[in-house]
C-alpha cells in the first residue's frame, strides 16, 4: 500500500508553471527527500500534500483515498515549517498538546503525549518555558514536538534544520533519523542540501524547474545520475565536468603539460559509439580522479596549482582540457602546490553525457 502518491500532478500560479507532471509513490515508513536548488517548487509541492495549496491538475492520494478536495485538517499530517511557527505567548506544553486540544483530547490524554514527545526529543525540562526562552534548536525541537503529539500517518518537513548553524544542524540531523527509525512513520523532508539528502533518506527526488529529474536511492542517484543536473547537484564537491573527443575507444585528455588517449571499458565504449558524437561530456567525481598508485599506465601528468587540505581529504585542482578539475587524495600522498602529478581516472566510475541535452549516455 502506497502511504502516499503523486499521479502527473502539476501547479500552475497564473500564467506561471511551477510545478511539471510529478509522480511519486510512497511506501509505508519511507523517508523520502525532495531536494533542488531555490524556487524549483519543494514546498509548494509539500503545500499541496498537506492541502494547503489548491492542485491544478493530477491527483494525490492519502492511503489509497484520493485527498485533492479535503482541507488540512482532513488529512492525517503533520507539518514541521522551516520557521518554527510557535504560539509566542505559549508555554513549550501548551504548543506542543494545543493540536490535541483543538481535536477534543481530553486533559489526561494530552498529558501523557506531552510526556511521552517531550521525552523522546530531550525537552523535559524546558516544557515551562516560552519560545522567545529557547535557543534555536530548542524551539526546533518544539515544532518537532508539536508535530509528533499528532502519531499522523504522514510527516512533512519543509527544511527544519536551514535556521540552524552548522553543528546544530548536523547533530539534529541524526536525531531526525533516529526518530525516523524509532516512530517508522512516512516522513517527506524538503531540503536544498544535498548532504542532508544523501544521510537521511531511503529514497530522494531530485527536483529542478519544477520537475522530478530522478527518483531513487542515495546510491543510485549518486552512482548512477540521470542527467548531468542531478551528477552536479550531488556530491560535494562536485563531479567534474570535462568536454573531450571519442575516438576508437578512448577518449583524448590533455594537461598544460601533457596528453593522454584514455581507454574506456568495452560496456562504455560501445554506448558512446552507439551515440555516434565524437564530442561528449566525461563526469568524474573527484575520488575517482587521484594520484596515480605505481599503475601509471592511465594516468596523465598534471600540474597541481591548489592544495586544499580539509582534515581526512586534501582536494587537488588542476586544468584538463582547459577546464579546472578537483581530484581527491589522501593527505600523506598530497603534493605541494606546483608539483606536477600523475593523476589516474577510474573509467569504471566515469559517466558520459551529451554535450547538448546533458543526458546520461553512458
Ligand atoms: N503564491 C504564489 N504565487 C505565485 N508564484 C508562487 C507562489 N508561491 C510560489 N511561487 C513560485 O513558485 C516557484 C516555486 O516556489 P517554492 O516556494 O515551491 O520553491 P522552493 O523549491 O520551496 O524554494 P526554496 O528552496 O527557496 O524554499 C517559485 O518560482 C515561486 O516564486
Ligand atoms: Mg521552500
Amino acid at each position: 500500500m502506497a502511504v502516499l502518491k503523486i499521479d502527473n500532478v502539476s501547479k500552475t500560479f497564473g500564467e506561471t508553471r511551477v510545478l511539471e507532471d510529478i509522480n511519486i509513490a510512497m511506501a509505508e515508513g519511507e523517508f523520502l527527500i525532495l531536494v533542488g536548488p531555490s524556487g524549483c517548487g519543494k514546498s509548494t509541492l509539500l503545500n499541496m500534500i498537506a492541502g494547503l495549496e489548491t492542485i491544478s491538475s493530477g491527483t494525490i492520494t492519502l492511503d489509497d483515498t484520493p485527498v485533492n478536495d479535503r482541507s488540512p485538517r482532513e488529512r492525517d499530517i503533520a507539518m514541521v515549517f522551516q520557521f518554527y511557527a510557535l504560539y509566542p505567548n505559549m508555554n513549550v506544553r501548551k504548543n506542543i498538546e494545543f493540536g490535541l486540544k483543538m481535536r477534543g483530547v481530553d486533559k489526561g490524554e494530552r498529558a501523557k503525549t506531552v510526556e511521552r514527545v517531550a521525552k523522546m526529543l530531550q525537552i523535559e525540562n524546558l516544557l515551562d518555558r516560552k519560545p522567545a526562552q529557547l535557543s534555536g534548536g530548542q524551539r526546533q525541537r518544539v515544532a518537532i514536538g508539536r508535530a509528533l503529539a499528532r502519531d499522523p500517518a504522514l510527516f512533512l518537513f519543509d527544511e527544519p534544520l536551514s535556521n540552524l548553524d552548522a553543528k546544530l544542524r548536523v547533530e539534529m540531523r541524526t536525531e531526525i533519523k533516529q526518530l525516523h527509525q524509532r516512530l517508522k512513520t512516512a516522513m517527506v523532508y524538503v531540503t536544498h542540501d544535498q548532504i542532508e539528502a544523501m544521510t537521511l533518506g531511503d529514497r530522494i527526488a531530485v527536483m529542478n524547474e519544477g520537475r522530478v529529474q530522478q527518483l531513487g536511492t542515495p546510491h543510485e542517484i549518486y552512482d548512477n545520475p540521470a542527467n548531468r543536473y542531478v551528477a552536479g547537484f550531488i556530491g560535494s564537491p562536485a563531479m567534474n565536468f570535462i568536454e573531450c573527443e571519442f575516438a576508437n575507444g578512448s577518449v583524448r585528455l590533455s594537461s598544460p603539460e601533457a596528453s593522454l588517449d584514455l581507454a574506456l571499458p568495452e560496456a562504455t565504449a560501445d554506448k558512446l559509439a552507439k551515440h555516434g558524437q565524437s564530442k561528449v561530456v566525461m563526469g568524474v567525481r573527484p575520488e575517482h580522479l587521484a594520484p596515480a598508485d605505481g599503475d601509471e599506465a592511465n594516468a596523465l601528468a598534471c600540474p597541481i596549482e591548489i592544495v586544499e587540505p580539509t582534515g581526512p581529504d586534501t582536494y587537488l585542482l588542476t586544468h584538463i582540457n582547459d577546464i579546472e578539475v578537483t581530484a581527491r587524495c589522501t593527505p600523506s600522498v598530497a603534493p605541494d602546490v606546483g608539483t606536477t602529478m600523475p593523476l589516474t581516472f577510474d573509467t569504471e566510475r566515469a559517466v558520459f553525457f551529451d554535450c547538448q541535452s546533458d543526458e546520461r549516455i553512458a
